[in-house]
């Protein structure tokens, strides 16, 4: 599979203050190559800087030093070929299910045809929502909000999909459909697809790679076969632990 995505020598510094006095290194010369078509998990302690890693290749960051390309490309500003599924719940209250699947086709292409509705109608049947295009995101559960923000980010068929931490507070029979949804986009769609889990049986259902995280430094990458067999203690005490990473 040819390299896709390319972190090089890339770091992120966050200044808390207007003096710059104090800082936070989010991401500390991260270098990483991501290829195309493939389902990565990025885990990693809470403050480790996996959601960093994905605002950067989103351009919804742009790295203070270094350089994040998409084939060959520089990332410098926000791109409208990454679909996300947000770490924090953003359905829009107001909207209803449609009109939220709707809101990037709105957004990027000025106008909505009946050929872009027809698409979200068949999206929300994918996504197991169909009769619920008029309910309001506080009128869903929260496993039907995460597939609702799913159709929302695939709206646009974007080559790239990010989902951080999207079975967090799903119970696990929900989480594991949920994966199988994202895992099936991923082979009915030849997407390539990053999600940030602390689940390892999520992980371990549907990851073809891992880059594990930790204190802004990618302490491994690789297939989930070698993570799993590469001796490094922080990574053997993940796994071992079998269900979460809190
Ligand atoms: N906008 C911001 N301003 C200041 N600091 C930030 C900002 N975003 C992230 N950080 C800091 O950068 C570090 C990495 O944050 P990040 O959100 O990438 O972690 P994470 O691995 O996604 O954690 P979690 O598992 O809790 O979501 C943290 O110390 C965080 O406080
Ligand atoms: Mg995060």
């Amino acid at each position: 599979m040819e390299e896709y995505i390319r972190f090089q020598n890339v770091s992120k510094v966050f200044h808390l203050t207007r003096e710059k006095k104090e800082a936070i290194c989010a991401l500390d010369s991260i270098d990483l190559s991501i290829r195309k078509g493939e389902l990565l998990s990025i885990v990693g302690a809470s403050g480790s800087g996996k959601t960093t890693m994905l605002k950067l290749i989103s351009g919804i960051l742009i790295p203070t030093s270094g350089t994040v390309s998409i084939k060959g490309e520089a990332v410098h500003n926000l791109r409208q070929d990454t679909g996300n599924v947000f770490q924090k719940a953003t359905l829009l209250p107001w909207r209803s299910v449609l009109r939220n699947v709707l809101l990037p086709v709105e957004v990027v292409k000025g106008e909505v045809r009946d050929k872009d509705t027809h698409r979200a109608y068949e999206l929300l049947e994918t996504m197991g929502l169909k009769g619920a295009q008029n309910m309001y995101p506080a009128e869903l559960s929260g496993g039907m909000r995460k597939r609702a923000a799913l159709a929302r980010a695939i709206a646009l068929d974007p080559p790239l999909l990010f989902c951080d931490e999207p079975s967090a507070g799903l119970d696990p029979t929900i989480a594991e459909s949920l994966d199988r949804l994202i895992l099936s986009l991923r082979n009915e769609l030849g997407i390539t697809v990053l999600i940030v889990s602390h689940s390892v049986p999520s992980i371990l259902r549907t990851a073809d790679s891992v880059v594990f995280m930790d204190a802004g430094q990618v302490i491994h990458s690789g297939s989930l076969p070698e993570t799993l067999s590469a001796g490094i203690q922080k990574i053997d005490d993940f796994f071992s632990k079998g269900t979460s990473y809190r």
